[in-house]
């Protein structure tokens, strides 16, 4: 198997997960490399549903070896509990590996999180409250805790007593909070790094191994390409990088090695949080959607605002990623609508584009431009074959690899792993 990365094409949710569970099977390694407990992975496997946060889809496939790579920061309370649920429900984590390079989230930073929502009123971002982007902000300024760092017991004490002083400051002074209890949080956390040294390791060189061994690797993104950083609907977005080139930061290969990308999208958009979301929908197609799609956040509970496919999005996730090929998820979840819209273009001070606006944010006057196709009615959740899909479906699926101009690799029709449907002749390399 080729060394393939799996990205989100939209705001996130777009079921990455299923993606990286079938390409599991079949590689040595899979890496998570961005993000932290913000993102929700649920995959489906055996009619159990297994909702993952942080630990990477792969494992549950014995003998993959699951990375948790530099780029990610890590909720050692959350970790701790997601390794025990996995174990009590029989899945071995004897192949998780921790990067001695990823930050550590502290209890300082959700707390952060929180209080500078509350200060931004009626611009808050809308985050998920995980401390994701205190976190990545230490990192930043160089003043971040480290898992290598964490884990040491020689270590430990003294540096999360330094950051938790630091902190200290911060919350009483600037945001008139109550201090944090430093010896009960230091007690709480001695019990987390023991139960997860075991699994901290330099974890670059294995991942360059397994790169360069006969079954490859998958680097597992989180959130999506329109949450990124830079690349997204910037500040309306998270405070790292999905896209596929944050595969080569820190995870033990560079661009040279990866042989494909493979962008995952619904055959819709969904949004959670705040900030631009051009084709949204705020009537009852919208309603539809998000009840047959169980369009409400993992993490959160949140419910996600949904609205129809815009592929001036995907265009620009495809350029931004690089993306070889698409898998079209949720295909299910349009059944029942006489009409199905798709965004072809934006209009924007009476000119029409085809390109998203790198200030897509900040502006007010953008208007997709949609083209309307014939619906399906058929229940297809069980459909295993491309061609047995109702013709006005497939027709969708081949205007949407028209309008974005790359090929659609597999679409779904449900959450199993087995209503993942291949196109034929279609490649994940090409
Ligand atoms: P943060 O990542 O918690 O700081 O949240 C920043 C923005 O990213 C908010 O709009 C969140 O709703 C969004 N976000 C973060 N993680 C996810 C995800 O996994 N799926 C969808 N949206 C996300």
């Amino acid at each position: 198997m080729p060394n393939v990365v799996v990205v989100g094409a939209q705001w996130g949710d777009e079921a990455k997960g299923k993606v990286v569970d079938y390409l599991a099977e079949r590689a040595d390694a899979v890496v998570r490399y961005g993000g932290g407990s913000n993102a929700g992975h649920t995959v489906t496997a055996g009619g159990e549903v297994f909702k993952l946060h942080l630990v990477p889809s792969g494992i549950l496939h014995a003998g993959v070896t699951c990375v948790i790579s530099a780029g990610v920061v890590v909720d050692p309370s959350i970790l701790v509990r997601e390794i025990r649920d996995l174990t009590m429900r029989g899945v071995a984590v004897s192949n998780l590996r921790v990067s001695g390079q990823a930050h550590v989230i502290l209890p300082y930073h959700r707390l952060i999180d929180g209080l500078e929502e509350r200060s931004r009123r009626r611009s808050a971002i809308g985050t998920t409250g995980q401390g994701i982007g205190p976190a990545y902000a230490d990192k930043a300024a160089r003043r971040g805790l480290r898992m290598g760092e964490f884990v040491d017991d020689g270590r430990r004490a003294d540096a999360m007593r330094v950051r938790l002083e630091a902190a200290n400051e911060l919350l009483t002074k600037l945001y008139g909070h109550e201090p944090l209890d430093i010896p009960a949080i230091i007690t709480e956390y001695d019990a987390y790094a023991k139960e997860l040294s075991a699994f901290v390791c330099d974890t670059a060189p294995l991942v360059a191994a397994a790169a360069r061994g006969p079954k490859g690797v998958v680097f597992e993104g989180a959130q999506g390409t329109m949450l990124d950083l830079d690349t997204g609907t910037y500040p309306y977005v998270t405070s790292s990088h999905p896209v596929a080139g944050a595969a080569c930061v820190g995870t033990g290969v560079g661009p040279c090695s990866i042989d494909s990308v493979v962008g995952v999208a619904k055959c819709y958009t969904t949004r959670v949080g705040a900030g631009a979301f051009p084709t949204e929908l705020t009537d009852s197609i919208g309603d539809h959607i998000r009840e047959r799609g169980r369009e409400y956040g993992t993490t959160t509970g949140r419910p996600r605002r949904c609205g129809w496919l815009d592929t001036v999005v995907l265009r620009y996730s495809a350029m931004h990623n690089g993306l070889r090929t698409l898998m079209l998820g949720h295909l299910d979840v349009l059944s029942g609508l006489d009409t199905v819209r798709i965004a072809t273009k934006y209009r924007m001070g009476g000119l029409e584009t085809d390109d998203l606006p790198y200030d897509l944010a900040a502006r007010e006057d953008v208007r997709p431009v949609y083209e309307e196709l014939a619906g399906w009615s058929e229940d297809i959740t069980s459909v295993s074959s491309f061609d047995e899909l109702p013709e006005p479906c497939r027709a969708y699926v081949a205007r949407v690899e028209e309008l974005i101009g790359i090929p659609v690799w597999a679409v779904s029709v449900g959450p199993g792993r087995e209503q993942m449907i291949r196109l034929p002749g279609r490649r994940i390399v090409t």
